[in-house]
Order: structure tokens, then sequence, then C-alpha cells
């Protein structure tokens, strides 16, 4: 697992490295009953951990976070001194993308997030200005789009923060967002030895999108999960549309 957290993430194609990380269903399934956590197997669970300690930014859809309850990053004191040592917060910060607004406030990772890893929230200009109140007494937050949250605008204000690595952990409506934008760099995606979840691929496209391709770069397995590594194509463009 030490190699995943060794590449060289240093040159981003566009304004930051995007890294995906997602597990799924031998038949590609990304949830079992709206959630993920039957279909993480423990060494999965692991490296899900592990990778948070390389993120600038952890970025995740509202479906997730109402679905899955989602909660603050935590990190082993040996992470959190690891990132220090690299003059980085202990933990990272979440961002939430979500137009609605419409987000259980009560959550620890509104009430609990730490000062140096306040919450944010991604939206665009046109959310709803009661919505958006509310919002802003709970997080920070950060337009990114007129209509909808543009992958583009996003990262260059993440950019501007600083950031160089963001880690997205779906679901797969974001990444497919992501994806589309050209703008995933690296897709990190463990294939766990179950079927038969829901109907929900790893990866949601919008209609219209091209054909992203990758590169496999990275393969493991444990414990009768496979770990794949991919990275987007550079010498040419990666989208086929
Ligand atoms: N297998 C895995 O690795 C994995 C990882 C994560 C999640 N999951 C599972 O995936 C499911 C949820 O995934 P999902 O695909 O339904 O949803 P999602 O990607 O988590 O979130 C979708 C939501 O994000 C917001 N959003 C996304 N793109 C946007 C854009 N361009 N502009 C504005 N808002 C945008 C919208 O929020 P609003 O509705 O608030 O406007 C949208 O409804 C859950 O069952 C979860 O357990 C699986």
């Amino acid at each position: 697992m030490d190699t995943y957290l060794a590449v060289d993430r240093s040159a981003p194609r566009h304004e930051c490295w995007v890294t995906g990380h997602m597990v799924a269903g031998l038949d590609g399934t990304a949830a079992i009953g709206g959630k993920v956590g039957a279909l993480s197997t423990d060494v999965d669970q692991d490296l899900f951990r592990r990778m948070r300690q390389i993120a600038d930014v952890v970025l995740v859809g509202a479906e997730t976070v109402r679905k899955e309850g989602y909660g603050l990053v935590r990190l082993s004191d040996e992470a959190m001194a690891a990132r220090e040592a690299l003059g980085k917060p202990p933990t990272p910060p979440v961002a939430i993308v979500s137009g609605s607004l419409d987000l259980n406030w009560q959550l620890k990772l509104f009430r609990e997030a730490p000062e140096y890893a306040k919450t944010m929230i991604i939206t665009s200009e046109s959310a709803d200005p009661d919505a958006l109140a509310e919002a802003k007494q709970h997080a920070e937050i950060i337009f990114a789009g007129t209509t909808r949250v543009e992958p583009d605008v996003a990262l260059q204000a993440f950019a501007q923060r600083g950031y160089q690595i963001v880690l997205c952990e779906g679901g797969p409506t974001l990444l497919g967002e992501f994806v589309a934008a050209d703008r995933l760099d690296e897709l990190l995606l463990s294939i766990a030895p179950v079927m038969g979840g829901d109907n929900l691929p790893v990866g949601v496209t919008p209609e219209g999108a091209g054909i992203a391709r990758y590169e496999l770069q990275h393969v493991m397995h444990e414990d009768h999960t496979l770990f794949l590594r991919y990275e987007a194509l550079r010498d040419e463009d990666p989208h086929d549309v």
C-alpha cells in the first residue's frame, strides 16, 4: 500500500492533481443498500484511510454525505505527524459539492470540524438564498459556477488556496462530473469479491460526455480484493468524444 502513497503527484495536467478513490463489486456496483460499507473489505478500508494522508482536501458529493452520514477525516498520530512535517495541517478538510444545500447540519462534519480544516461547501451562484444563508452558518462556501458546479472552477479555487492533491471519494455522480471535465488524473479502484448490490455503477458521467481513457499503473491483490491504480493518458487527449 505504501506504493500508492509514494506516487509522484507533483505534476498535474490541470489546476490540481485529482485522485478518485472508489470500490466496486465484481459486477461494478458502487453500493449495497445505499451504503458502501458492505463492499469494502478490511484491507480496502485500511487503504481508504491511509490515502487520506496525502490529501490537501477530500472532495465528496452531497448524496454520499446524505446517505453515509459522512464524518470528519481521522488519521493516525503517525500520519498526522507526517503531514505536519510537510507543512500541512494534521488532517485535510472535507469539501462537499452540492447544488441544493440540503444537508444535515448536525453532522460532526459541520459541528466538530477543527479550525484548521473547516468543512467547505462547493456550490453555484444559483443556490437558493435561504439555503445559502443557513449553509454559511455551518461551513465555508465556495462558488464554482453559475448554474452548477464546474469542476475546473472548483479546482481553480482549490489551487488558489494552495491545494495540490484533491482526493475525490465519490460518489459516482460527482466522479462522473470530474471525468467528463477531463479533471480525473488518477483512479484508485478496489474490486471487492461480491456481486449483487445496488444498480449504481462506480462512475456516472453526464449525458453526452465522451469516453475518457486511462493507463493501468499498478495492480495488487490481498484478501480476495483487487487494487487497481490508473492514471489519465498524457500523450494524447484522454477524451475520445
Ligand atoms: N463505491 C464507492 O467507492 C462509493 C463512494 C462514494 C459513495 N458511494 C455510494 O454512492 C451513492 C451516492 O452517490 P451518487 O452518485 O448518488 O451521489 P454523489 O455523487 O455522492 O452526490 C451527487 C450530488 O452531488 C451534487 N453534485 C454533483 N455534481 C454537481 C454539480 N456539477 N453541480 C452541483 N451539484 C453537484 C448534487 O448535490 P445536491 O443534490 O445537494 O444538489 C448531487 O445530487 C451512495 O449510495 C454511496 O454509498 C460509493
